[in-house]
């Protein structure tokens, strides 16, 4: 999928304004904060298309970005804790979830993961959802350079663990990094290698 130059194309608040689905497309799932836009950044060596920052709940609308003219990558609001009127998170949290559980032509779900904390429960809500739906899902986990090597270890373990669980999941995890560029070439290969 990982052909031609990225750009934005736009944001989508209500399922009717997705665009057509007439070609592959992956997204980046997560807690607020985890590091979905700054991962979509790294990924397509733009920093700054997918607006990231330190304030829970910063990415209010799923954005879609075109890769060439063949794909689709997609930042989604975060779920979890936000800095934002509840009515408003209400809202964001039910588009959420019915694009996860009905978009056709989405070819897989990265659920990023904090490194430092594993996966929670509201996690563990968004993996059985992706199940339910059997949209095929990998875990990326994020901020790697905030963590020696030995400390993510057992976050490795709780995290294997829990995709034991999801018949969804795919067993390999990434690990990265999006301010120290870990994983970033290895996750670009498997978007690459989907089709
Ligand atoms: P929402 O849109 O609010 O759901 O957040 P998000 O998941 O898109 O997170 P975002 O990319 O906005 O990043 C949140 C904060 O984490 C920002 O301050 C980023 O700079 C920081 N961050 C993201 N990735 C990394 C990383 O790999 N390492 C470090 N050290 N910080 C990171
Ligand atoms: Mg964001």
């Amino acid at each position: 999928l990982f052909a031609g130059p990225v750009d934005f194309l736009k944001g989508v608040v209500h399922m009717d304004g997705l665009p057509p689905a007439d070609r592959p497309e992956v997204c980046f799932a997560g807690r607020s904060n985890v590091g979905k836009s700054s991962l979509i950044n790294a990924l397509t060596g733009r920093k700054g298309i997918a607006r990231a920052s330190n304030t829970p709940g910063r990415t209010q609308e799923i954005n879609y970005f075109t890769l060439g003219e063949r794909s689709y990558l997609v930042d989604l609001p975060g779920y979890g804790f936000a800095r934002a009127p509840v009515a408003v998170v209400a809202r964001w949290q039910a588009l959420l979830k019915s694009y996860l559980a009905g978009r056709p032509t989405l070819r897989r779900a990265f659920c990023l993961i904090d490194s430092r904390h594993g996966v929670k429960p509201v996690d563990h809500e968004i993996m059985t959802l992706l199940d339910r739906s059997a949209v095929p899902f990998q875990v990326v986990l994020t901020k790697a350079d905030k963590l020696g090597p030995n400390a993510i270890r057992p976050v490795l373990e709780q995290v294997e663990a829990e995709l034991q669980k999801h018949p969804a999941a795919f067993p390999e995890l990434v690990v990265t990094s999006s301010e120290g560029g870990q994983g970033i070439a290895t996750l670009r290969a498997i978007i690459a290698g989907l089709d």
